[in-house]
């Protein structure tokens, strides 16, 4: 299969391939099942390392399942608390860092992010990022909280200085209501 333009996640998935190097400092803000956690563990090689967040133990329990079945373990440190924590849990700079918004697929949808604590986690990995770096960020708008957050992401992103960061907004346009976006940031070189 060739190149498929085919969802806000692929999109994710293609700036991380060019700007997250063998070796690198990755976080994933939201684990889940551990998919995006495996790719950013895959990318970064042997010598990189991962941090991946969590406020559901059923996400670490199945994260850690599918990252020691793919030998990736050792180079992933799972956490279970809050992407709120960014600043505080993530020791070193980052090349990137990785947002999966709402809820998991198949699992309980009251547990959504939520925008309070996605702005409070969204600037603090901007903060974290190393020059280069990106942060992507996946927002779903279908549901209520989604709106929430997609809109204080538009505020959020617009507002930040042109001189410290490019900010890309991408979105399928004929997909119809809700569905979902990519954003990417780049801090700059300069900074
Ligand atoms: C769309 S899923 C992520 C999918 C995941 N990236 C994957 O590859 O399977 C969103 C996840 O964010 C988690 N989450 C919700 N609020 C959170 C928070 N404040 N901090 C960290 N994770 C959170 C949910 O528990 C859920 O597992």
């Amino acid at each position: 299969m060739g190149y498929e333009l085919k969802s806000a996640r692929y999109l994710a998935r293609d700036v991380l391939r060019q700007a997250l190097p063998a070796g690198g400092i990755a976080v994933d803000a939201t684990m889940g099942n551990g998919h995006d956690t495996l790719f950013l563990a895959e990318q970064v090689g042997e010598t990189g390392h991962v941090y991946a967040f969590d406020i559901q133990a059923d996400a670490l329990v199945s994260t850690r399942a599918l990252l020691e079945a793919n030998g990736v373990a050792d180079r992933v440190t799972l956490l279970h608390r809050s992407h709120a924590d960014l600043a505080e849990a993530v020791p070193q700079k980052a090349d990137a860092v990785v947002f999966n918004l709402g809820w998991l697929p198949g699992g309980d949808h009251r547990i959504t992010t939520l925008c309070a604590s996605t702005e409070k986690a969204v600037l603090s990995a901007l903060e974290l990022l190393r020059p280069c770096g990106v942060v992507t960020i996946c927002a779903y708008p279908g549901h209520e909280e989604g709106t929430r957050e997609l809109d204080m992401l538009v505020r959020l992103v617009s507002a930040l200085s042109n001189r410290q960061y490019n900010a890309l907004r991408q979105s399928f346009l004929n997909a119809g209501e809700g569905a979902p976006e990519c954003f990417v940031i780049q801090k700059l070189n300069s900074k």
